[in-house]
């Protein structure tokens, strides 16, 4: 496995591969990784000769007064779970590598990357596609990996790289959860141990809005009703957002029918905002990112 902070190694390194032949799939991540990004990185290894994990706390993705100094960070104990796996090249740039002058250029996707938790954190997504599409150009993928757990920052993904023609498939991974629903995120290590016991409402939550919506129930407010009892019972949990949303493009749903939804509920737990999703449909539907392909 072969560690690069510079542009100009990775590329070198990549172009031959290109060279002979092989495919590229990428991972990107901001490090701290779990089991969760394991699954993206197996699935990665499977699906292409070569495997990129970039590993990158993106500051242009958060806001003046969000998490990005408490991020967790450890490159060695990352650097260590990858050995295990078949990943031929991590990228870990440092800030100034990645921006070593103030951007003029950004990707922003209006009204995707504005609405739902794009109009809680302004401009999050502006620097999810921005960074996303830096490590697009850095990497030139044929297929990079998301987890589904994000299921806005991979819907944004999916979007922009459709009106971009930009030829890298999107792959959306499910979320991997603990024993107990609770799903994975680096951000898990900074609950404290009653918020984490806590956090395992959501996922309950969850179970509820996806039982109601395959009994039949029509009307979202009475999925999203009975789901909010569930969190309110909950006191450590600070609901934030909670939606029900056409799982392809996120436009709210009036009625129910049979297209493919998805639950996106978002709380705080202590000073963690954790996310969750849930994506379903009456009858079992496959990969709604087809949709966009
Ligand atoms: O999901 C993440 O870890 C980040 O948002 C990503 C996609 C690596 C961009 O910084």
């Amino acid at each position: 496995m072969q560690v690069h902070t510079q542009i100009g190694t990775l590329r070198a390194a990549l172009a031959e591969c290109r060279a002979r032949g092989e495919s590229v799939g990428v991972v990107p991540t901001m490090g701290y990784l779990h089991a969760g990004h394991m699954k993206l990185v197996e699935r990665a290894s499977g699906e292409n000769d070569v495997v990129v994990v970039t590993i990158f706390v993106n500051p242009t993705q958060f806001g003046p007064n969000e998490d990005l100094d408490a991020y967790p960070r450890d490159l060695e104990r990352d650097l260590a779970q990858l050995d295990a796996f078949a990943v031929a090249h991590v990228f870990a740039p440092t800030v100034a590598e990645m921006y070593p002058q103030p951007l003029q250029t950004s990707v922003d996707l209006a009204p995707l990357g504005q609405i739902l938790i794009g109009a809680a954190r302004p401009g999050h997504f502006r620097g999810v596609a921005t960074v996303v599409t830096k490590l697009f150009n850095i990497v030139q993928p044929d297929r990079a990996y998301f987890g589904e757990k994000d299921y806005q920052q991979l819907t944004v993904i999916r979007r922009m790289v459709a009106d971009l023609s930009s030829p890298i498939a999107i792959v959306g991974v499910p979320t991997v959860r603990e024993a107990d629903g609770l799903a994975l995120s680096s951000r898990n290590v900074r609950l404290s141990p009653d918020d984490r016991n806590a956090a395992t409402v959501l996922a309950r939550a969850l179970d509820r809005g996806e039982a109601l919506l395959r009994a039949g129930a029509s009307e979202p407010a009475v999925i999203l009703d009975a789901m909010r009892v569930i969190i309110a019972a909950e006191p450590r949990a600070e609901l934030a957002s909670l939606d029900l949303r056409d799982a392809a493009t996120l436009d709210a749903v009036e009625t129910i029918d049979a297209r493919p939804l998805v639950i996106l509920v978002t709380a705080r737990f202590g000073d963690v905002l954790l996310i969750d999703q849930r994506i379903s449909a009456r009858t079992q539907c496959d990969d709604v990112g087809e949709n966009f392909a």
